[in-house]
């Protein structure tokens, strides 16, 4: 789950390479480096590990004159944190960086030992590096020398590859994210990780499929070559203009780019409608309408997943289809059934997880039809899949996601809604078209109160234990908002239907013990019940209800009253909006790095 960036050109590489990286280190950030050819030809590499402003301080006062560099943030696998472990590794003129695992590495190891290689590090990577310079010694060509030794590897893995002797970089990958950019007609010429890199940069992006080699020269007659592994041209990539602006990119006024994605999702609701019903979503979205399978099978990770049971109401209680949502983790393992009259029905906003695409792969190749619900345009996950509905969440930077789980399960709501038929007519398009509205204006209204929740979380910031409660389709959202509280603050929470609670969990309810106790309209009585369970054991109340129950006012220590009318089915969407706002501001309490929180990548390429 690194980040890796490539640049040649006619701008000062280095700077373009530490502001890819800057916007990579969603993918990792226990290391970071880079290497460049400086005027006189030679290599330069620069590494350290924790944080990319380790390496800047590092950079700081050298000559960095150089029109091309490869830089990395990682996100340790093989080998631990530390300098000696950290990207780009070198040996001689050649210098690469890697994302993923080569899962022979070990053998492969042993082998290059035996024919007299030294390895500084414990990564696998390393290996990769033996392997191309072995094969250079014999071809001299770093295009063949890569081909050849990416054809011995295994496992998913991208790499960029720089020679100084030539002034050339090679990239190639498989089952891990690639992509190119080009500028002014090929005068700069970039590889990334992800296209996020390279806003502002490239105006052209391309997304190369596995196993396509990418060759970037650095001559007067500049080109960007993509070729197969037997070393013929390849047209096994897709083109497309970069639509991105600058500003996506940027915080802006606020403190966070988590606080940012949280305010943005009223606008990005109502557009949302607008691309499906007036723009260019509208034929994916009336082509899936025609679908009509015996059961539909979700698979996703984490957020996409919880974004997925929300989804699965919409298909099961009104459309009665049978729907299951799986673990994309799990899924494969267990051998499941399903068969050609399913539809796989995959949610990711990176379109690169690992576990996803592996579901994705699997349904495929038992002939199941696969629609991805995806945020990232090229994605891998956005090319495999037979059809896709994008959830236009435009980039989402802060590792916790929220903006795109919004416009997951709104998605989700209005592919539910044109299988069922109930889109077809305008009336019916204005009337969704005002209902998401609606929804809008409720989490327009709730942000304006962010003071009360902020309050909430400064009263209870160092509670040691939070349980998260819901009942029905407020179930999902309890999921979600312990898992937002667990990634961005560090506190121990769990999501639990709160029915359940009195099979075991109860328990652990004392004074310390938080239960965030989240009550929708429907089987208010019942929730009403598990609360008073709660407060019976003295468990610290935080209700998120019907602004107008007095009971439910009675009850909790804290309340935060929400206005359910009108909202429906999308009620849940907007419940979780405050659980956003409440993980937000426990973590800024306790002054966590909310956009970045240990141990984790926004983007989980490895299984
Ligand atoms: C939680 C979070 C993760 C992701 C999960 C799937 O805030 O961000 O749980 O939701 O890793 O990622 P995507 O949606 O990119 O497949």
């Amino acid at each position: 789950m690194c980040g890796i960036v490539g640049h040649i050109g006619t701008k000062n590489s280095v700077e373009i390479v530490l502001e890819g990286l800057k916007r990579l280190e969603y993918r990792g950030y226990d290391s970071a480096g880079i290497s460049f050819v400086d005027e006189t030809g030679d290599l330069q590499i620069y590494k350290k590990s924790g944080r990319l402003d380790n390496l800047k301080s590092l950079l700081k006062g050298k000559n960095l004159n150089t029109t091309i560099s490869i830089g990395h943030t990682r996100w340790a696998t093989h080998g631990e944190v530390n300098d000696v472990n950290s990207h780009p590794h070198t040996r001689g003129s050649v210098s690469i960086v890697h994302n993923g695992i080569i899962e022979n590495a070990d053998r492969l190891r042993e082998e290059l030992k035996n024919i007299g290689f030294k390895f500084q590090s414990q990564t696998d990577s390393e290996v990769f590096l033996a392997l191309v310079c072995s094969n250079l010694d014999e071809k001299k060509d770093l295009v063949s020398s890569v081909a050849e030794s990416f054809k011995k590897i295994e496992g998913n893995s991208a790499f960029v590859v720089m020679f100084a002797k030539t002034c050339e970089i090679v990239a190639i990958k498989r089952g891990a994210p690639l992509v190119c950019g080009s500028s002014n007609n090929l005068k700069e010429l970039l590889v990334s990780s992800d296209p996020f890199a390279l806003i502002g940069v490239a105006d052209t992006i391309f997304f190369p499929e596995d196993e396509v080699i990418c060759s970037f020269g650095q001559d007067q007659k500049r080109e960007l070559k993509f070729l197969e592994l037997n070393l013929k041209p390849s047209t096994r990539y897709l083109k497309k203009k970069q639509t991105s602006s600058l500003n996506s990119v940027e915080k802006g006024e606020f403190e966070h780019f988590m606080l940012k994605e949280i305010h943005e999702q009223p606008d990005l609701i109502r557009a949302l409608t607008q691309y499906y019903f007036a723009g260019v979503g509208k034929d994916a979205l009336f082509t899936l309408a025609k679908l009509k399978p015996n059961r539909i099978c979700i698979s996703a990770c984490g957020t996409a997943a919880y974004a997925g049971l929300v989804i699965r109401d919409f298909f099961e209680k009104e459309n009665r289809i049978p729907c299951v949502v799986e673990l994309a983790s799990e899924f494969r393992y267990r051998n499941p059934i399903i068969g050609e009259k399913d539809l796989g029905l995959f949610i990711s906003q990176s379109g690169e997880t690992a576990d996803t695409l592996a579901a994705q792969h699997l349904c495929k190749s038992e002939k199941v039809k696969t629609v991805s619900i995806v945020n990232v345009e090229g994605s891998t996950l956005y090319r495999e899949s037979d059809a896709n509905l994008l959830i236009k969440a435009g980039v989402e930077i802060g590792v916790a996601s929220t903006k795109a789980f919004t416009q997951m399960a709104l998605t989700g709501r209005l592919l539910a809604l044109a299988m069922k038929g109930e889109l077809e007519s305008e009336a019916n398009q204005v009337k969704i078209t005002k209902k998401f509205s609606l929804l809008a204006d409720r989490i327009d209204a709730l942000i304006v109160r962010t003071s009360e929740i902020k309050k909430v979380a400064e009263r209870l910031y160092n509670k040691s234990g939070f349980f998260f409660t819901g009942r029905g389709s407020y179930f999902p959202i309890a999921l979600e908002g312990a898992l937002k509280l667990k990634e961005i603050a560090y506190v121990h929470a769990e999501g639990y239907a709160s029915g359940e609670l009195k099979h075991g969990p109860i328990a652990l309810i004392d004074e310390t013990v938080v239960n965030i106790a989240i009550v929708g309209p429907e089987l208010f009585d019942k929730t009403i019940s598990n609360i008073q369970e709660i407060k019976a054991r003295k468990g610290i109340i935080v209700a998120i209800g019907p602004e107008d129950s007095t009971e439910l006012k009675k009850l909790s220590d804290y309340f935060i009253g929400l206005n359910f009318d009108g909202l429906d089915e999308l009620a849940p969407v907007y419940v979780n909006v405050c659980n956003q706002l409440l993980a937000y501001y426990v973590a800024k309490e306790k002054g966590t790095d909310i956009d970045k929180p240990r141990n984790l990548a926004k983007s989980v390429t490895v299984e």
